[in-house]
């Protein structure tokens, strides 16, 4: 039996369930809703006309989907470079059995992306896409050895999206929150669906402020980070 179980959620939108982790890749609620309200709306993405985003923990790509999509949407000769970060081929797969609905076309150009591999090394490899608008770099591999791999201060919008803190604890730590802080550039902003004490706490100890994010789905909020200077 496959570990990935395909599920409707509340908004029409399919996501998975991992079974053997225990964890759905998104609330039930909805995932295309989650994407948009927890992480697009919040982030400021769609207050900018051209932005660098990172999306850790790229998944089945909704984050990044619903994001292009909205993003070209407001901004018609808008320019986003995006770097993208997944361990795992099978849920990468899954994103051709996926009809995204509205969020169709931008979704193909993520089909484009993943037929793409331009790079094979020994522990990841690296997937490209380009049009007018858009540049997309997937890295493929564990996202803590291949942040790190980005130049300091670059990205203006962190989607945070790794399992949950009980089940991937590793993903929430200060070692790779550190590295994150140090990718994303001044006033910057992560957003990412936890609000748990030991996220919020980790995420302030490398430097972030931390303000509620919106409720969506779930009774708690959701966390905004910001890399935000108090003396400058
Ligand atoms: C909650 S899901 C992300 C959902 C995704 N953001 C979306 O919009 O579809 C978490 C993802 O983190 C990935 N992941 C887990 N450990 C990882 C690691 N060490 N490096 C990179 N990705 C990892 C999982 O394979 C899974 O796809």
């Amino acid at each position: 039996m496959s570990s990935l179980q395909k599920i409707t959620t509340g908004d029409g939108s399919v996501t998975f369930k991992n079974v053997e982790l225990d964890e759905t890749y998104h609330s039930i609620s909805g995932a295309a809703q989650e994407a948009l309200l927890k992480h697009v709306m919040p982030s400021g993405v769609l207050e900018h006309e051209d932005a660098v985003i990172g999306d850790v923990c790229f998944g089945l790509g909704y984050n990044l989907i619903v994001a292009i999509a909205e993003h070209q949407k407001k901004f018609p000769k808008g320019q986003l470079q995006i770097f993208a970060f997944e361990n795992d081929k099978d849920i990468l797969e899954k994103i051709n059995e996926i009809n995204y609905g509205v969020y169709e076309p931008a979704a193909g150009k993520i089909r484009e992306l993943l037929n793409n591999r331009i790079e094979r090394m020994l522990s990841y490899d690296i997937y490209f896409y380009e049009d007018d608008a858009l540049t997309i770099t997937l890295y493929r591999g564990d996202v803590k050895e291949t942040l790190p791999l980005l130049a300091s201060e670059v990205l203006e919008v962190v989607f945070f999206d790794p399992f949950s803190p009980k089940k991937q604890p590793e993903l929430w730590s200060t070692d790779l929150l550190e590295v994150v802080y140090e990718v994303m550039e001044k006033d910057a902003v992560l957003t990412t669906y936890s609000c748990a004490r030991v996220v919020r706490d980790n995420l302030k100890t490398v430097g972030f402020t931390v303000e509620d994010g919106p409720i969506v789905g779930r009774n708690s909020p959701g966390t905004l980070a910001i890399k935000r200077f108090l003396f400058d």
